[in-house]
């Protein structure tokens, strides 16, 4: 059986995979371009890929013996998993492994946005530190503020937790009205108007695209903080950044970005109090070895036609086998 992997991954998963398929990693420093990815598809009964890789339906269409695609990531806005379970093919990802992993970074983030950390290093380094004031770079407290998670999977509880450790008061809502001990469910424009600290966490899909438009940021208290770990398509970028520079909203810090990587002239790079990381959310050591075992689990199971740890077309949930740990 062919495999293609569009991309190296961290730890031995890989020689895993090695051992019972053909397998041809991208050589390439980034994602394949386009063209090479549909040419490689015609032969490919396995597709590794990452959430820069798009798997649409044409993708698909263009790979008449495919039987399984692995995502190393949680997300799947990048596979049309409607085109992939008409054909029965099933879509593995990594939930679970990665929620504390990303959890840290949206908590890392919410406190730099507050304490203004990254302003504070480059005054450092740019030796503009005369003495101690009264006044410099004064900052938003986080313990005894509220924050506002707004999706409450494994993510946005993880984030919770480190919340109330912090002394933080919790609001949340989920589209499912799910309830959680500790958290307050409000709905959404409740939780925008009441949290001094926002934090999304709700997977990108048709429903939830755009969900922070420029009403939602209109409705969050001046002064308030937006965190986003989770997909850029949930924000409307161009308004974040007049909010931003408007003053409204006191900082965001963003890992995600509606494109990614940010182009260069990409306005919110001209907004202030914005801390920006490329898409880290997952990246520890630990955590990204264990993304890279669980997809390569994921794709040989879809291969040999068994139950996947962890599948995510809609249609497949109910033959997806439990993971052991
Ligand atoms: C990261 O964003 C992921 O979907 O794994």
């Amino acid at each position: 059986m062919r495999v293609f992997a569009t991309r190296a991954l961290p730890g031995r998963a890989l020689e895993h995979l090695a051992g019972e398929v053909r397998l041809e990693v991208w050589p390439g420093a980034g994602t394949p371009p386009r063209a090479e990815l549909l040419r490689r598809a015609a032969k490919l009964d396995g597709l590794l890929c990452t959430l820069s890789d798009g798997v649409d339906a044409d993708c698909i269409a263009a790979a008449p013996s495919l039987r399984a695609i692995s995502s190393c990531s949680v997300g799947t806005d990048h596979v049309d998993l409607a085109a992939a379970s008409a054909r029965g093919i099933p879509v593995g990802h990594t939930p679970g492994v990665l929620a504390e992993t990303t959890a840290d970074l949206a908590f890392a983030l919410l406190m730099a946005a507050a304490r203004r950390l990254v302003e504070a290093d480059r005054f450092v380094r740019e030796g503009a530190w005369r003495d101690w004031q009264p006044g410099l770079l004064l900052g938003r407290d986080v313990h005894g503020a509220t924050l506002g998670v707004i999706g409450l999977g494994a993510v946005g509880q993880a984030v919770a937790r480190r919340a109330t450790g912090f002394g933080m008061k919790v609001l949340g809502w989920s589209r499912s009205g799910r309830r959680i001990g500790g958290i307050e469910i409000v709905e959404l424009a409740d939780l925008l108007r009441r949290s001094d600290f926002v934090s999304l966490h709700v997977a990108l899909a048709p429903e939830t695209r755009g969900l922070i438009g420029r009403a939602e940021l209109g409705l969050l208290r001046p002064g308030a903080v937006l965190v986003n770990t989770a997909r850029g398509g949930l924000v409307d970028e161009a308004a974040l950044a007049e909010s931003l520079a408007g003053g409204r909203l006191a900082a965001a810090a963003l890992d995600v970005f509606e494109r990614e990587p940010l182009p260069k002239d990409d306005p919110l790079l001209a907004a202030p109090n914005l801390v920006l990381a490329p898409h880290i959310g997952s990246a520890s050591v630990a955590t990204r070895v264990r993304m890279a075992e669980l997809s390569v689990q994921n794709l040989l199971a879809g291969l040999r036609g068994e139950p996947l740890p962890h599948c995510a077309n809609p249609e497949f949930a109910k033959f997806a086998k439990p993971l052991r740990r």
